[in-house]
């Protein structure tokens, strides 16, 4: 026999003339977010979202197309429908915050198609106060057994034409500048063949996720996607005439998007919902829909600071081959790196340019294979770099840049970690410039989503923490895998040393916390000191001044943290106001955690400014950023933040009246004073702007 078990069963007689529907409604904890599982009339299913009382996603469709399958999504009889609660609380390895509640209204929906073959699939609806899961299971069944995706059809029907921040649906790179338009405005296929990017294919009018919305009402939404496992990337079709994006999953050249077998399940489509943009950003959901660490002991994973023989490549101060006769990664300039480090308390060094293999980089031969990942430049002498960094209790942070040749790098992972091993090196950033080796593969695609699975396993294998450029982007498999530590995925801190469209506009990092941000942590590479970048690039410059640079330590999350300016830049040299402690700004890089206890959004405003404390994990410190984009502001920032009856001494870093992102950018003011939890401060940030504080305690 079979059970019934429905939510709050109903049916609606509706008062139009069209058939009656099937509805089932799950609703979150706080009863503010309501989804309504629909069932239509010709047997589709569906579902529509409201937000206090008023629709937010209007009536949307599921379906999937298979190849050698006929669709799935209509002519469904609903077999069974369960509901439960959840709420626990779990501790992260590292993260924004020590501890994470996980609650929500569980619906789970099976369907069975009607007639002979009966082909079945679960829908899980998971609410939760900030937002909406769900996902589709495939069971083990006899009518679908190797399953080939050639689409998966899950609409998101809005209410209107909202404001939108969103890059293109690009299956190779994340790496455009947010727009900011209406959706009926959104021309993804106008951003094709930007100059300086290197790989870049927007196959029609799709934007990537997350992609944020604002309604005329103030409602925030985001749509993302979590725990992404052997599966595509999922972007999102504009269908401008029906207010509809659809999925539209990153494929390869066959036309297959997933090639699967049953039983499957898809990552979770997410919708964050909010009053204020400000709670997407404070939203931990995409982590609770993730499994827990699978890793067992994790002592040999930490986050940290760390600078690296790097920003000198970009900039053109040296270079990563050794032909140009201005090879950075020399033994002696390691060491160099490797003693400021030292003196500063910063916990790495990565080094880039340190194996063979460079000199074909970007070359006009697609070489098969240019890179052992084994084999150090000669003027590199790697075993007494890593001897020396011992020595200065430095760690080092191995640099494998593949070019994108994956089956070579696949072959030669195990080579390349047990030489981390033996080293005892526990970190490797990773690289994929160029278009995917074999041909007809693209970056977001399944086959991509998997190889950067096995290299994130494999380096767990071998304790060596990953942090991924070019990566696929984060979704929240951080909690499983905690050895994932950051990523890029978007226009870094890069851009701006090269890029011929003048780098990253001041707003940038005012749009990020509220998009790509809500994905995962980011490896930017902020605090660049010598912002006009005169003596090596005099036609680029870093586009903010120097307090915001600060200020992003705090604002933009990630667990490994750069420095990422020339040491020198941080010591003496041709900057003003330096002292033989160096550059007096540089001490709050110094003294500013990597891993948080508390991680509170204060305010903030997409494209605007944005202001975020956070409280270092096993002390008592604070730590304050906030940026804004081109215009000046004012902001108040109350200090009840604090803890209660402790007195902390603040020190501001802050801009100086006439700073100014282009006109002035490393005018600074460092101001220190007393305060408590009943304290305001009034904070002045100049046009491309910041400011960041450190709140120490003062022992009494
Ligand atoms: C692009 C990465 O984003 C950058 O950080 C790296 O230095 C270069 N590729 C070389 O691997
Ligand atoms: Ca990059």
């Amino acid at each position: 026999m079979k059970k019934f078990l429905y939510l709050i069963p109903a049916l609606i007689i509706s008062n139009s003339c069209s058939p009656p529907e099937e509805q089932f409604i799950v609703t979150s904890p706080n009863k503010t977010i309501k989804l309504e599982f629909i069932k239509k009339s010709d047997d589709g299913i569906g579902y529509l979202i409201e937000f206090k009382d008023k629709r937010l996603i209007d009536s949307s469709l599921f379906s999937f197309d298979f190849k050698d399958h006929k669709p799935f999504g209509t002519n469904l009889e609903i077999v069974n429908s369960t509901s439960s609660s959840f709420d626990e609380i779990w501790e992260t390895v590292w993260g924004e915050q020590r501890y994470i509640r996980n609650h929500y209204n569980e619906l789970k929906v099976e369907l069975k198609e009607k007639g002979k073959e009966g082909r079945t699939c679960f829908i899980v609806f998971r609410t939760f106060d900030d937002g909406i899961g769900f996902r589709f299971e495939f069971p083990e069944q006899e009518y679908l057994k190797d399953v080939d995706i050639i689409d998966e059809n899950t609409q998101f029907r809005l209410t209107g034409d909202h404001n939108c921040w969103w890059i293109p649906g690009d299956w190779d790179i994340y790496e455009h500048l947010f727009n900011t338009t209406r959706f009926s405005e959104i021309e993804a296929l106008s951003k094709r063949g930007h100059e300086s990017l290197v790989q870049t294919y927007i196959p029609e009018n799709a934007v990537n996720t997350p992609v944020t919305i604002k309604t005329d009402e103030g409602i925030y939404i985001s749509i993302l996607e979590s725990n992404l496992t052997n599966y595509a990337d999922m972007t999102l079709k504009v269908d401008k005439e029906n207010l509809l994006f659809q999925s539209e999953l990153v494929g390869n050249d066959s036309g297959i998007k997933v090639e699967t077998k049953a039983p499957f399940v898809t990552p979770w489509r997410l919708i964050l919902i909010g009053d204020k943009g400000t709670d997407l950003v404070s939203s931990r959901t995409i982590l609770n829909l993730n499994e827990p660490n699978v890793l067992g002991d994790v002592s040999w994973i930490k986050p940290t600071k760390y600078m690296g023989i790097w920003w000198e490549m970009h900039i053109g101060k040296s270079t990563w081959d050794m032909k140009s006769g201005r090879h950075g990664a020399t033994t002696e300039n390691a060491k160099r790196y490797v003693d400021f480090a030292s003196k500063n308390g910063i916990g790495a060094v990565l080094i880039e340019g340190w194996n063979t293999g460079w000199d074909h980089y970007l070359g006009s031969e697609q070489l098969d294979f240019i890179f052992d990942f084994v084999t150090p430049y000669p003027d590199y002498d790697l075993k007494e770099v890593v001897r020396y960094a011992k020595e200065k209790n430095v760690d080092l942070i191995m640099h494998h840049e593949t070019y994108t040749h994956i089956l070579a790098y696949e072959e030669r992972l195990d080579t390349a970690f047990t030489l981390c091993k033996s080293l005892g090196i526990h970190a490797v950033k990773t690289g994929y410039v160029g278009q995917i080796l074999p041909d007809g593969e693209y970056h977001h695609g399944q086959w991509m989503v998997n190889h950067y699975r096995k290299v994130m396993e494999k380096a767990a294998e071998y304790e060596v923490m990953v942090n991924v450029h070019e990566p696929i982007k984060p979704t929240g498999l951080r909690r499983t895998y905690p050895n994932l530590m950051s990523a890029e995925g978007l226009r870094g801190q890069e851009f701006n040393a090269w890029s011929p469209d003048g780098g990253n506009p001041p707003e940038h990092l005012t749009i990020i916390p509220f998009t790509r941000m809500l994905a995962g942590p980011i490896d930017y590479t902020p605090g660049i000191f010598d912002i006009k970048l005169d003596k090596y690039k005099p036609n680029n410059q870093v586009n903010t001044t120097l307090s915001h640079q600060l200020a992003l330590y705090v604002v933009i999350y990630s667990p490994f943290q750069m420095a990422a300016d020339l040491p020198e830049n941080y010591s003496v040299g041709t900057l003003s106001s330096r002292d033989e402690e160096g550059h007096p700004a540089f001490q709050f890089i110094r003294d500013v955690g990597v891993d948080w206890d508390t991680s509170i959004v204060l305010d903030g405003e997409i494209g605007d400014f944005i202001t975020i404390t956070r409280k270092e994990r096993n002390t008592d410190k604070w730590f304050l950023g906030s940026i804004t984009d081109e215009n000046r502001r004012t902001i108040e920032v109350s200090l009840n933040f604090l803890d209660a009856g402790k007195s902390y001494k603040a020190t501001l870093y802050e801009d100086a009246e006439d700073s100014h992102w282009d006109k002035n950018p490393t005018a600074y003011k460092i101001e220190s004073k007393n305060v408590n939890s009943t304290d305001t401060l009034k904070l002045k940030l100049a046009p491309g702007g910041g400011i960041a504080i450190s709140f120490i305690p003062i022992n009494n």
